[in-house]
């Protein structure tokens, strides 16, 4: 048994939770009129509603008591102060001092960072003003319509997550794509429609040793130099955001044009630094910093409220209440908002690539589950999909549901078509349908009797499925910006709670050296590769000549 198992905290809620087996949120609700307002608050312009929970008074307290067993306010402290929590890397974890509005330094190894990071933005500011008014022209002396942000993971996720999300906003003329995926098809798809004289790269890696971006980086400069002919340029279509001076150097990119970040800020939380000058070039500077600003008022919430108040804090001891008392392996994320629709992609890497730890920061393998499998897709869409599971399946599925009050394209009744389905599922999901009812329901409309009970187990549904609302006025920037800081928040307190290192990723390394190996034995004449069976067979295959 594990420290985390075996301690206070943990013991009592495990007690608890034998308590709660049985424990119906639809009676919960009956007994009390008061549960929304107690399992309900608001900050930085989101309203949480966490009343549709497995919980009462007592689990609440039980989750916080094991929040503060484990620290969560000592090391988000340390985290703000930038100490180097990021141990297995020996770096700080700082992304909150890129949004740092508040004039206070922010000191790694006893240096303040503020003074660099408002310098780049400021660099960051003057390029995209000059790209959007049209005066950074071409080669041919154009101006640019296109800008191409090449990435992966942590380089576009966020990026295109967020330029989705703020599309109301974009700039009329400029339009901003993204290419990530190594096979040729994206990038093809995406240059097939653009001209290399108003087209702009941003080659944006924080390694710059990334394999799939350097192969597209590659291919694209390739693309332009067949139009351009000549690697002078270069220079008024490529520029780089990068840690690594001397990488962008090497593929031809003045540093002159190159948006530097640093260590400090890991690549799935770097939508804050320059790796957010795509969203800049699509909303323009003033809006990227109402982004900041959003994420700025949540950091602000996060540091300073009581936990029983505190939004990351309650959504993340939520996760660690289902997960590891109740046995749910996934999380569901279901914006009612269509431009919100990579936000569940976004999440993946944000929450998976952080608490998809199995040993914790000392080494130990840990006896408890970590990071649930996250998911999902915009409401309505999903609802006819894989809701279906999730309202009667065998396995459970706490869900996030956000929606805006506001619609920014109000057509006639869509948006409170929308909203009703937004305030439906988490209705049904917690109050389900009693055998009774069904049978209520299908006898007034007239079912013979012997067909009802033929059919009642199959249309009665279990309820009591958890769910969390979410609510916010408008999907503006600053909402999106305090939107992703509860949620980066959210994956930091359950880390600290499972006492693992939310801030490395060397999972996915053995899968790039592998790929690495193989790639030789891809050519032509290359020697029978020694791998075990299925992967020589398939590769057997793939050098196979076409019959
Ligand atoms: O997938 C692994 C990873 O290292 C991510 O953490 C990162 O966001 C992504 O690769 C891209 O890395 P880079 O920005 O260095 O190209």
């Amino acid at each position: 048994m594990s420290a985390l198992t075996e301690s206070p905290a943990w013991t009592a809620l495990a007690r608890h939770r034998a308590a709660m087996e049985g424990v119906r949120m639809r009676d919960l609700f009956a007994a009390d009129p008061g549960r929304f307002d107690r399992f309900s608050a608001e900050a930085a312009g989101l309203f949480l509603d966490w009343s549709k929970n497995r919980i009462t008074a007592e689990t609440q307290a039980l989750l916080l008591d094991l929040a503060r067993q484990q620290d969560v306010e000592g090391w988000r402290d340390r985290m703000f102060g930038g100490e180097a929590i990021n141990l297995t890397e020996g770096r700080a974890v700082l992304h909150t001092a890129l949004r740092n509005r508040s004039g206070r330094p922010v000191t790694v190894d006893g240096k303040d960072v503020m003074p660099e990071v408002s310098s780049v933005l400021e660099r960051v500011g003057r390029f995209v003003g000059a790209l959007r008014a049209g005066d950074w022209k071409g080669w041919t002396g154009r101006p640019i319509t296109d800008v191409v942000n090449i990435g992966i993971g942590g380089s576009d996720l966020g990026p295109v997550m967020a330029t989705e999300a703020l599309k109301p906003y974009r700039h009329p003329q400029i339009e901003v794509h993204f290419v990530s995926n190594v096979d040729g098809t994206h990038l093809a798809e995406t240059l097939k429609w653009l001209d290399p004289e108003t087209t702009l790269f941003v080659v944006a890696s924080k390694t710059f040793t990334t394999q799939e971006t350097l192969t597209n980086a590659h291919s694209a400069r390739r693309w332009f130099l067949e139009s351009a002919r000549d690697e002078a340029h270069i220079a008024r279509h490529f520029v780089a955001v990068s840690t690594n001076e001397a990488e962008v150097r090497k593929f031809g990119i003045d540093p002159a044009n190159m948006f530097g970040f640093w260590d400090w800020v890991g690549g799935r939380y770097s939508l804050w630094s320059a790796i957010g000058l795509p969203i800049a070039v699509a909303i323009g500077m003033e809006r990227f910093e109402e982004l900041l600003a959003g994420a700025h008022a949540m950091d602000e919430h996060f540091r300073t409220a009581p936990l029983e108040r505190n939004l990351p804090v309650i959504l993340g001891m939520l996760g660690v209440w289902y997960g590891n008392f109740w046995g749910a392996a996934a999380h569901a994320v279901l914006p009612y908002d269509q431009y919100l629709h990579r936000f569940a992609a976004y999440l993946q890497q944000l929450d998976m690539e952080s608490n998809g730890k199995s040993v914790d920061r000392q080494g130990n393998p840990v006896d408890y589950s970590t990071g649930p499998v996250v998911f999902g897709e915009p409401g309505t869409n999903g609802q006819h999909a894989f809701y279906q599971l999730i309202h009667q399946g065998t396995q459970l599925i706490p869900c996030d549901f956000l929606a805006p009050v506001e619609s920014q394209n109000p057509i006639g009744d869509h948006h409170r078509i929308l909203l009703s389905n937004f305030l439906a599922q988490p209705e049904a999901l917690m109050r389900g349908k009693t055998p009774d009812e069904v049978r209520a329901e299908m006898s007034k409309a007239g079912v013979p009797a012997a067909r009802i009970e033929a059919l009642v187990p199959h249309r009665a549904f279990a309820g009591n499925k958890p769910t969390n609302s979410i609510l916010f006025r408008k999907l503006d920037p600053a909402t999106l910006g305090a939107l992703v800081a509860l949620y980066e928040h959210k994956v930091f307190v359950q880390g600290v709670v499972w006492n693992i290192n939310s801030f490395d990723q060397w999972g996915v390394e053995l899968g790039k050296q592998l790929a690495s190996a193989i790639l030789p034995e891809l050519a032509a004449g290359a020697e029978a590769p020694a791998h075990d069976s299925s992967t020589n067979g398939l590769i057997a295959r793939v050098t196979a000549p076409a019959a």
